[in-house]
């Protein structure tokens, strides 16, 4: 009964008229029964023009509000709803707080919000500045910065699975998590979307925002319950602890590259260097998590949508595994698109009289694909979570400061040409399988064509824990010791025992690397010697 909204923008429009485009996107969603309600709906809507830059124009604003509360007799709640490009903000949130339309009615009734989109600034620095202004102006309690994969059901989903499960948060670390891998893979390209992408691109659209959530989500830490000040507690201590990438890592750890075609699009400069397509790696300084390589993927025009979290475990030691591979690993691979579920790949007895191993699956369909109303079921739980007060779905300031410190780096070293930007074919995944190729050469030179053979005297505690996570990353170890039962703990987990340094030495290929892992001293050199 006390619901308005009221359209405030540049364009020339009549209330009427306003109503009339909003009737336009409610056709298709209107049958006899609706009919009536729909006009009622629409009576709901008016237009006041304005410009953003012009603080007489908010005045007018603000008399058409109170108007309103005048007539309704009280000081209502004002939603504030920017849709408008990011760099517009400084000036429309300072004229709103100024016309005095974000002032509350009282501390009881009449609440304001704001609500911003990302992305939020154009760099650390510019974000900084935004987030200023934004905390000057208003409480965090009024602010909702929006990043609609927060809302969506399958990442909603995921906390779920985690916490209210228990089959695996136990193994939810770096002691059987090998590595994850995070892909927004777009079939979709840039389109009409020209003038705003090209001056964002891949990583700032989707990266700073969406995939980094992502990893929140993934590996946050079980929140002391389940209201919106633990949960974005959590998902900030994980985003807080994100490795700063060196230059270095940058160059050698990070792809960017453009579809063809691409500078052709309405809005776009015709010699950009802005990437469509990036991937990157990410390291977290968290001892639940450290030394987990978290890889980030995204780009337009992929030639399918696939949108996943695949978490990886390391295989099982004892080694079984055939000589030569493949190691059994087991996945769990969260599906957001195209399909939205989860899927347990594991490996079971091949049936038949022999001793064979296949990959099998647990497949989990969480909706029908028909039963999603995709971004209108993000944004109506967004708003409605917004009028309700609750911050949970919404990016905290910490977090949104914290993602920055991950990406402005890779984005100011890519601005200065340190990676090169690749080109790739539109609708094919040639870019995927190029970035993997590089992955993998890139491994074997920095592995300067090393075996991963390792032989290792001393197992104490060190030598065996090395040994251990060796093995784990599927390196061959051959251990040796005085203590036989230390020679004896390296073969339970996987390692070739030696009972002495010749031995040690015969079972390693050339060339030989041999880490003595011995108490300091003289020691040390008799087993050179040795
Ligand atoms: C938006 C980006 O935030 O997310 C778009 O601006 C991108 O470029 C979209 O296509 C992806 O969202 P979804 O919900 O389609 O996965």
């Amino acid at each position: 009964d006390r619901f308005r909204v009221i359209g405030f923008s540049r364009r020339d429009l009549t209330s009427k008229e306003f109503q009339s485009r909003i009737a336009d996107i409610l056709k298709n969603h209107t049958d006899n029964k609706t009919k009536k309600l729909i006009s009622l709906f629409l009576s709901l809507f008016s237009y006041t023009r304005g410009q953003f830059e012009n603080k007489n124009d908010y005045y007018q604003l603000k008399n058409t509000l109170d108007s309103i509360d005048a007539g309704w007799g009280l000081c209502s709640n004002k939603l504030f709803y920017l849709a408008v490009p990011p760099e517009l903000y400084p000036k429309i949130l300072k004229n709103l707080v100024s016309s005095g339309l974000t002032k509350p009615g009282s501390p009881e009734e009449g609440w304001t919000r704001v609500i911003v989109e990302k992305p939020f600034g154009k760099d650390a620095k510019t974000a900084r500045e935004l987030d200023e202004l934004l905390t000057k102006l208003f409480k965090e309690i009024q602010i909702y910065r929006v990043d609609h994969y927060l809302a969506k059901e399958m990442l909603q989903n995921m906390l779920v699975f985690r916490f209210a499960n228990n089959l695996f948060e136990g193994s939810w670390s770096n002691d059987l998590i090998e590595k994850i891998d995070i892909r927004l893979h777009e079939a979709i390209g840039v389109e009409d979307r020209g003038a705003f992408y090209d001056g964002v691109g891949a990583l700032r659209d989707v990266g700073q925002n969406h995939l980094l959530q992502m990893i929140a989500l993934t590996l946050m830490a079980y929140p002391e319950n389940f209201k919106a000040d633990s949960i974005r507690k959590n998902r900030a201590a994980i985003l807080k602890n994100l490795k700063i990438p060196s230059a270095a890592e940058i160059k050698n750890s990070t792809f960017r590259a453009q579809y063809s075609g691409y500078q052709k699009i309405k809005g776009v400069k015709t010699n950009s260097q802005t990437e469509t397509y990036f991937k990157a790696r990410a390291f977290l300084d968290h001892p639940r998590w450290e030394n987990i390589p978290i890889t980030l993927e995204s780009g337009k025009r992929l030639g399918e949508s696939k949108k996943e979290i695949v978490v990886t475990f390391v295989h099982p030691l004892p080694c079984l595994c055939p000589t030569g591979g493949p190691h059994y690993k087991n996945r769990v691979i969260f599906h957001l698109e195209p399909k939205e579920g989860i899927t347990i790949q594991f490996w079971a007895k091949k049936p038949g009289s022999k001793l064979e191993l296949e990959e099998r699956t647990f497949d989990f369909l969480f909706r029908q694909k028909e039963k999603r109303v995709q971004y209108t079921e993000e944004y109506e739980k967004l708003l409605l979570d917004c009028v309700e007060g609750d911050q949970t779905l919404f990016v905290s300031s910490e977090e949104d400061k914290a993602m920055w410190r991950f990406i402005d780096p890779i984005y100011h070293s890519w601005e200065k040409d340190a990676v090169p930007l690749l080109s790739y074919k539109p609708d094919t995944q040639e870019i995927l399988r190029q970035t993997d190729r590089l992955e993998e050469e890139r491994e074997g030179r920095e592995g300067r064509g090393l075996k991963k053979e390792i032989g290792i005297i001393g197992l104490g505690k060190m030598g065996l824990n090395i040994s251990k996570r060796l093995l784990q990353a599927g390196w061959r170890v051959v251990g040796s010791d005085e203590k036989s039962k230390a020679v004896l703990e390296l073969e339970k987990i996987g390692g070739i025992g030696a009972n002495s340094v010749q031995k040690l030495v015969a079972g390693l290929s050339r060339p030989k690397i041999i880490w003595l892992m011995l108490p300091a001293g003289a020691l040390i050199d008799d087993f050179i010697t040795k």
